[in-house]
């Protein structure tokens, strides 16, 4: 397996820079500022690869598993998480079709064409919670690895799968639409879709479990997902040529019920309701669910909890602020600069500790508000976020600000330091191979539970994206952010139906022009120094194209001049997958982590049936891995030369 020896070198040359710096992020704030940066472009690689390697089928931490399954981690035991959730794995899809989008990497398509296919499939899987003929077995949490169902005792149904599920496919959808394969988004993507949006409109008003698994009732993270499910599904199904009036007639009762988690007296999303569970309420629950439900076309509108609206910058400072006593990593950091953050200050799971995706999160949705800001052209500070720009920006009054101004760019400024405080927070806790587990302990901060959790990978690049104002799609909050002025309980009946064309035309290409709505209306409105442009990566992600045509029964590997190429040692070549390959486009590739300015020769050797090794002919070939704006992944394309 080649990932131990990647991490270790990504190890190494991360940890010439990651920690050198001491101190907490608040008292080394612009010390600390040339780390992170360092940081960041080192964890890019990292995270990327490790997300690639818990997919199957070619995922290499993750053997066994199932076409196109993300598996939530490589742990088997303590805790066992060797199965692919759907909540997980349309999170990280999403990333990844957002990656796939601006970056035209290659690698990611037949990831997200199998994605698309394996769940089309699972959607057929009868499980404990039902069956698809009424829909109720979509609300399944998690599926065995080789996509069987898991029939022991669980939390269930979970009933926002389904919804992020089919945001994370409609974004792909889009795509397709958007570069001339309709055909293809209509006849494979929206069966699968029309099925989870047709689940969220029927169930949307029943109580299930939320995200943690632990409490049964309302969730406010599920109902805002669904609402942005049913809205964003509307629009996709009239660019199939279909329509969704079961979305239409839910999604505003969706967003009714979404306002009833607000606590005017706390100021504070409760994050779970119509439970008894004994709690504040005070939960990461909700930030995420703003960063999921983040339309960088939004205003900074309340009823939708934008990252940059009053209410969720009041509700981001509650929650945070809920767990500055109760971790002792984050005694005596003072209200205003970054903390550890973890699910909720009750918890007992693993005896409750911070999490990487909930502090990385936190950064998220400051990030994202900071985008927003200068899209709208303007702060409004109201008696409902006062206190929360009181402790990053002590002068700060109730008022609007306008984008040119001193205070704006000041108020951003402040913003922008806060959030990369988390992440300051994160790479403090983060080993220097750069694995992240799924929490890090409250008393000294090492790594706990899961580890190699996919889902914190895919935080991490979703919140450097955000920094680096890299931003999804709109999903179209401006036009669904009424609230009607009367509440019901309410649901609607869809269309359940086996999707079964799921054979990809191979004539689809990548393309990393691709025209992303959101960001070419980017406009150069102020930013402050801090958050534009990108870190330098110090490692990339460096995917090796090559075509070769072969016979059953041959395979293909990357042989070359260092270590991570296996010092021209033929038993410790790096394998290419055949994921791809079609007669048409006989495609073998594998994706490598270099650390910058590496330069090596390497030649492409070919394994035949009987274990025999041929090399190609002609010279060595040379490559020099170079980073090229911030971009963290890089592509080769080389043909077999017999
Ligand atoms: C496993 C779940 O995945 C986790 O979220 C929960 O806290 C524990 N079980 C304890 O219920
Ligand atoms: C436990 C978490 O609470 C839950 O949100 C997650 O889906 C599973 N672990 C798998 O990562």
């Amino acid at each position: 397996m080649i990932s131990s020896r990647l991490v270790a070198l990504i190890g190494l040359v991360g940890s010439l820079f990651s920690h050198t710096a001491s101190g907490l992020p608040s008292t080394s704030k612009f010390k600390r500022q040339d780390t992170l940066e360092a940081w960041i472009a080192s964890e890019s690689a990292v995270a990327y690869i490790n997300v690639l390697e818990n997919i199957g089928p070619d995922g290499t931490d993750v053997a066994g598993a199932a076409s196109g399954l993300v598996i939530a981690s490589p742990s088997k035991s303590n805790p066992d998480y060797f199965y692919t959730w759907t909540r997980d794995a349309g999170l990280v899809f999403k990333a990844l079709v957002d990656q796939f989008i601006t970056s035209g990497d290659s690698a990611l398509l037949t990831k997200i064409e199998q994605y698309i296919s394996s769940q089309a499939y699972l959607q057929t899987v009868s499980n404990p919670s039902g069956g698809l003929s009424n829909g109720a077995g979509l609300g399944e949490a998690k599926y065995n690895a080789d996509g069987s169902a898991f029939t022991g005792g669980w939390g269930r149904p979970q009933r926002d799968g389904p919804a992020l599920r089919a945001t994370a496919m409609i974004a792909f959808g889009r795509w397709l639409i958007d570069h001339g394969y309709a055909d293809t988004a209509t006849s494979i993507v929206w069966p699968v879709v029309r099925n989870d949006l047709s689940y969220v409109a029927q169930y949307w008003n029943q109580t299930g479990f939320d995200l943690w698994e632990e409490v049964s009732g309302s969730s406010f993270f599920t109902v805002a997902v669904q609402h942005r499910a049913l809205v964003e599904g509307s629009s996709f199904a009239s660019q199939v040529g279909s329509s969704c009036s079961y979305c239409d007639s839910q999604a505003p009762q969706i967003l009714c019920f979404l306002q009833s988690f607000w606590s005017n007296n706390g100021n504070f999303v409760v994050s779970n309701i119509n439970t008894n569970n004994g709690r504040t309420g005070k939960d990461a629950n909700s930030i995420l669910a703003s960063i999921h439900t983040f339309d960088p076309t939004a205003d900074c509108g309340d009823t939708t909890f934008q990252p940059c609206s009053p209410r969720a910058l009041a509700n981001h400072k509650a929650v945070t602020d809920s767990f500055r006593s109760v971790y002792s990593i984050n005694s005596g950091i003072a209200a205003g600069n970054a903390v550890a953050v973890g699910r909720y200050s009750e918890d007992v799971y693993y005896n409750g500790n911070p999490w990487y995706l909930c502090t990385l999160a936190a950064a998220e949705q400051l990030y994202d508000a900071i985008y927003q800001w200068a899209q709208v052209g303007s702060i409004t500070i109201t008696s409902v976020d006062l206190a929360f720009w009181r402790d990053i920006y002590p002068s700060a009054a109730v008022g609007t600000y306008a984008a040119g101004t001193g205070t704006f760019s000041d108020l951003t400024s402040a913003v922008a330091a806060y959030a990369d405080g988390y992440l300051a927070v994160v790479e403090r806790y983060t080993p220097s191979s750069g694995a992240m587990a799924e929490q890090f302990d409250k008393n000294n901060g090492s790594p706990l539970s899961a580890y190699d959790l996919t889902w914190s990978f895919a935080a991490f690049l979703t919140a450097i994206a955000r920094r680096n104002s890299i931003v999804p799609a709109s999903w179209g909050e401006q036009g669904a952010n009424d609230v009607p002025s009367a509440c019901g309980a309410s649901s609607a009946i869809g269309t359940y139906s086996t999707a079964t064309n799921t054979v990809w035309p191979t004539t689809i290409v990548p393309t990393g022009t691709a025209t992303n709505t959101a960001t070419t209306t980017r406009t150069t409105t102020t930013r402050t120094s801090t958050t534009t442009g990108c870190a330098t990566p110090t490692a990339i992600a460096v995917t090796f194209d090559l075509t070769a045509t072969t016979a059953f029964g041959q395979n293909m590997f990357l042989a070359g001049s260092i270590a991570a190429l296996g010092s021209w040692d033929t038993d410790d070549a790096v394998a290419l997958s055949a994921s791809r390959y079609t007669s048409n486009n006989p495609l073998w590739y594998v994706t490598v982590s270099l650390p910058v300015g590496t330069s090596f020769e390497y030649k492409y050797i070919r394994e035949e049936t009987s274990g025999s090794i041929t090399w190609e002919s002609g010279d060595n070939r040379r490559y020099t891995v170079t980073a090229s704006g911030c971009s963290a992944a890089a592509t080769v394309g080389d043909t077999w030369r017999s």
